[in-house]
């Protein structure tokens, strides 16, 4: 599983390192102590680390006493703010609701314990953002497991995931590959691959009636302008520049946009046309170069209306 790395960590985007995109508010609060194998969270044995986003921490443990494998995901700073727990609850609150063959079945949540965490259905598979590493490395035998098309097909099942998130209101805010799964053992065949949308983390429902959240929450080379302009005055189609961004980087290889400078990934998302994607990937088909492009668009009133119909362009 990868590791998203905290925030002054670097990640590789191609040839081009850039500093680590998430946008997170625990950059500079102590971490919680790290739980080993063998210890305890009520009933569950924790067996390891299966990955770390910039707010939060996912491990492997056993469910004692239903005797199952499961995900255990609970916030990285010891001493979450008011703000930071609050939004953790709505997190699995959210992810909890949105039953689809897409998103991550939550089984519980333990909120009044010291420090809360919720248990997912544990996955087996490799982030989207992982597979597109190792395929810049140039691996043959993972070029031949992962081919695009199929990770393309497979993305389009993160699309129809959204499709039901918008409609009960939730806006993601936070696509990109390191919040995508790709489940399957290197053994099964690549047409039974499917891809899951995870990390509800930052998403927020439209009509919260809470006092705004004017944070900038998001993933640079990811983000739609508007959503860096007023994070709060967003709708779906915020989320379907991402996908697009998203989109870019599976057939390209790189995002939309590269630059280790956060204010000109800022600039570029605001007044830069991407460049088109078969500039990089020159065996992609036009459609799909086009609903891409689509997808980027400045002014949202030119994307895609929906997910889905950026999912048929897509697919197409
Ligand atoms: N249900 C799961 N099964 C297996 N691995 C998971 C699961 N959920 C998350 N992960 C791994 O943990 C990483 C971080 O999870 P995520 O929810 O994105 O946390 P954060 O909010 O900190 O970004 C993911 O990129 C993935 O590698
Ligand atoms: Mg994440």
């Amino acid at each position: 599983m990868t590791d998203e790395g905290g925030p002054r960590r670097t990640r590789l985007y191609g040839a081009v390192d850039l500093p680590d995109p998430t946008i997170d508010e625990t950059g500079a609060l102590p971490a919680q102590p790290g739980l080993s194998p063998g210890e305890y969270l009520e009933h569950y044995r924790i067996e390891g680390v299966l990955g770390r986003g910039g707010m939060g921490e996912v491990l492997s443990a056993k469910d004692e006493q239903i005797g199952r494998s499961v995900a255990i995901k609970r916030l990285r700073v010891a001493n979450p703010s008011a703000h930071v727990l609050d939004r953790f609850l709505r997190e699995v609150r959210i992810q909890s609701r949105l039953e689809h063959p897409a998103i991550v079945p939550v089984y519980g949540l333990y909120a009044d314990v010291e420090q809360p965490f919720f248990v997912m259905k544990q996955l087996a598979g490799t982030t989207l953002a992982e597979v597109i590493e190792r395929l810049a490395r140039g691996d043959v035998a993972d070029a031949k497991q992962f081919s695009r098309q199929h990770l393309l097909r497979a993305f389009v099942d993160v699309c129809l995931a959204l499709e039901l998130a918008h409609a009960r209101g939730v806006i993601h805010r936070d696509i990109k590959p390191a919040n995508v799964l790709v489940e399957g053992a290197a053994s099964d065949p690549l047409a039974k691959r499917k891809a899951l949308l995870m990390d509800f983390g930052v998403a927020r429902l439209a009509d919260d009636p809470r006092a705004p959240d004017a944070s900038l929450v998001g993933s640079l080379p990811y983000i739609a302008p508007e959503q860096i302009q007023n994070a709060d005055a967003i709708d779906a189609r915020a989320d379907v520049y991402s996908l697009g961004a998203t989109a870019y980087e599976l057939v390209t290889g790189r995002p939309p946009f590269v630059d280790d400078n956060a204010l000109g990934l800022v600039l570029a998302h605001l007044n830069q046309p991407p460049a088109d994607p078969r500039t990089f990937a020159p065996e992609l088909p036009e459609s799909a170069a086009k609903a891409i492009l689509r997808a980027l668009a400045k002014e949202p009133a030119d994307r895609y209306a929906t997910a889905p119909a950026f999912a048929d362009a897509l697919a197409r």
